[in-house]
């Protein structure tokens, strides 16, 4: 299952950098909000879209149509958007994506602004700097002493004012 995943991961890069950014920023929030519905529910309503990206159903409608047009979703006027193979395969490398991202800033310590500097990341990052990103969530996480070590810095980098 691991070496699936990281076959759609690599595939997930390759497709964003081989199709040169033809998915704007808002384009891929919709993706990976359409993939994170439909991995439970299969498929999503326009309103129920609109209302989880906070936007109203005609924005969230011509987004829809700029992905379908780009073979990402089915979607029939009134109907429900559901996924189709490329755009399921696209939609769960953005939430991977989002995930490293947030975990990171997470292990880090930002709190407060952690959702919004993701969602800013997230759109910018490249893919060497993801990879070396999800590496280090990893190498923290099997390494608890290391990260220990990163806290205790951290609490005397914020009493001194050596640290920016
Ligand atoms: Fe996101």
């Amino acid at each position: 299952m691991k070496g699936k995943d990281e076959f759609y991961t690599v595939r997930g890069y390759k497709m964003i950098n081989a199709e040169k950014k033809l998915l704007t920023t808002s384009m891929e929030d919709y993706l990976e909000m359409i993939y994170r519905i439909c991995k439970k529910e299969d498929y999503v309503r326009m309103n129920q879209l609109a209302k989880n990206l906070n936007v109203r159903p005609s924005s969230a409608t011509k987004i829809v149509q700029k992905l379908r047009d780009l073979g990402m979703v089915d979607y029939e006027k009134y109907g429900v958007i559901q996924l189709t193979e490329e755009g399921e395969r696209l939609g769960k490398f953005l939430l991977e994506r989002h995930n490293i991202i947030e975990e990171f800033l997470k292990i880090i310590g930002t709190e407060a602004t952690r959702l919004r500097d993701t969602e800013i990341m997230e759109h910018g990052v490249s893919i060497s700097t993801l990879r070396n990103i999800s590496i280090l969530n990893k190498f923290l996480l099997v390494n608890p002493d290391i990260m220990e070590q990163f806290i205790r810095f951290k609490a005397d980098c914020n009493k001194s004012m050596d640290c920016l």
